[in-house]
């Protein structure tokens, strides 16, 4: 066994069936290929079967995807395969990830077949999917339930079948760190020709455990854990990737095995995936939160200005968290800005730096200086790949506590302005009313969110929407940031109605 642990990444698959998330193609494709800089080894792209969306952003992902391996799910049976080989099979490295379950609980209650049908449905299984390739995974699910015995002569079946991964998820999160160690380790010892395939873990968060189990195994001998992008998922969701990545870097003398991950594109892709997705990140959440690497007791910053180590175990460059005193403002001129973005990783075209760069302007207007998270923020929202059918021209509120909420809006569309005006149970409510009558769209708001992106009065304000569309009841996330509020909030229902009009003009 060597040293190498591959990294599988499922934010596109199992992190998208997060409630109430939905990547459209696009995102997808610009969320792939984030995680091909990052060097993830292997990324699902989804579950081609199960429409004809998730088949159409396989197929993208894995045309444009360079330098990692694109899987593709199926169900243990042949339509199941075949749509996924005829989604991933343009991909310069295409795997077929087929899975069905093992335990006693999913065999009696949900597939209602004996042991012996299920392990002649996995082996029948992967012996169609290596007619179209060699690089097959195999995938127990719900394993950690499963009968060892049993399970390790499912895994010995498909693995002479050809599989060259075996997956143990530990699909609804049951396990416990040292269990699972033992739980691997016996299945290494169980399996005569486990020297023939790669053992993966694929762990769900429902006890907080998904992390530590993961490691465990890798301890056992795993060489493959698969998980998601700030531990998005089913549920409590999964693994969460750039935690397991930093445990063992950090902690190589322990682990003493290697991945391939350029860390310092975790900030990055945290970013982006929870600008698209709509799923904020806690700000203590290890490693990408806001305060992952923020001293605030006395003690602490005295440590630290002694000496770094005393207290930060990672160096947050090392994440890409670039920190710097750097402020810019008001007196900045295009190459400070240029320069900055690009140590914090952006490469913008010169058009996408122009429009940033206006907007810089514009705020630095506004707010007096201007940190690396306003930088962040406005970027993100100028570099959107979608295109703007509609755009936020100008907004005008009455609102009080004695007056009744008015918001008359214009929005852009297609060189000419569209004005309308509503009144509403709050100014909100009456911009998003206003909205509603110019783009004729029925859609219903689920979530509002709003954050601050920095401190202080003149902060930017953050704003995330998630939209229904009452007739299909698909879900819509728009973002927008500006000082103002409001501004923000008409931002962020615009982005979220772009999309569904992209989708609609696509369709
Ligand atoms: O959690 C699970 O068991 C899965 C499998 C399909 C791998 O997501
Ligand atoms: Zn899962």
């Amino acid at each position: 066994m060597g040293n190498r642990v591959y990294i599988f990444d499922t934010t596109l698959r199992d992190g998208e069936q997060s409630p109430g998330v939905s990547l459209n193609v696009t995102e997808k494709v610009q969320i792939a290929r984030q995680l091909a800089k990052m060097g993830i080894d292997v990324m699902e792209a989804g579950f081609p079967v199960t429409s004809p969306g998730d088949f159409a952003a396989v197929q993208a992902v894995a045309r444009e995807v360079k330098g990692a391996s694109v899987a593709a799910l199926a169900r243990a049976n042949f339509n199941d395969i075949d749509r996924a080989w005829e989604a991933v099979k343009e991909a310069e490295q295409p795997r077929i990830h087929t899975f069905i379950a093992t335990s006693d609980i999913h065999l009696k209650y949900k597939l209602r077949k004996t042991r012996e049908q299920v392990l002649e449905a996995a082996v029948a299984a992967v012996k169609h999917a290596c007619k179209y390739t060699s690089d097959v995974e195999f995938s127990a699910e719900d394993a950690s339930r499963s009968d060892l015995e049993y399970l390790c002569k499912v895994f010995t079946a498909v693995i002479e079948a050809g599989a060259k991964v075996i997956n143990v998820p530990d699909t609804v999160g049951y396990a416990t760190p040292e269990e699972f160690k033992n739980f691997i380790a016996n299945i290494v010892k169980g399996v005569p020709n486990i020297d023939k395939a790669i053992i993966s873990v694929h762990c769900h968060d429902d006890l907080g455990m998904a992390v530590a189990n993961s490691l465990a195994a890798v301890s056992a001998g795993a060489r493959q854990v698969e998980g998601t992008i700030n531990g998005i998922g089913e549920r409590a969701g999964n693994a969460a990737l750039e935690e397991v990545i930093m445990s063992l870097h950090t902690r190589k003398d322990y682990y003493n095995v290697s991945t391939n991950i350029v860390t310092e594109e975790i900030y990055r892709t945290s970013r982006l995936v929870s600008s698209l997705t709509g799923m904020l990140v806690q700000s203590n959440k290890a490693i990408v939160g806001k305060n992952a690497f923020a001293h605030e007791s006395g003690i602490h910053q005295d440590g630290m200005l002694k000496e770094r180590t005393t207290y930060e175990i990672m160096n947050p460059a090392m994440v890409g968290i670039a920190k710097s005193n750097l402020v810019l403002g008001k007196h900045s001129g295009r190459h400070a800005f240029k320069e900055r973005l690009s140590e914090l990783g952006y490469g913008l075209s010169e058009d996408e730096l122009e429009k940033a760069f206006a907007r810089f302007k514009r705020l630095a207007d506004k707010k007096k200086e201007i940190t690396d998270h306003d930088l962040e923020a406005i970027v993100e929202e100028e570099i959107r790949e979608l295109p703007n059918t509609y755009e936020l021209s100008y907004l005008h509120i009455s609102s009080g506590t004695t007056v009744v909420p008015t918001a008359t809006i214009g929005l852009k569309v297609g060189g000419e302005t569209k004005e309308e005006a509503s009144c509403g149970d709050g100014p909100v409510d009456a911009i998003y009313k206003a909205i509603d009558k110019i783009i004729g769209l029925h859609l219903v708001l689920e979530e509002y969110l709003i954050n601050a992106v920095t401190g202080g009065k003149d902060a930017l304000g953050d704003v995330t929407v998630k939209l229904r569309k009452a007739d299909n009841g698909k879900t819509y996330i728009g973002r927008g940031v500006s000082t103002d509020i409001l501004e923000a909030s008409a931002k962020a229902y615009v982005n979220a109605a772009n999309k569904v009009v992209f989708e609609k003009n696509k369709a």
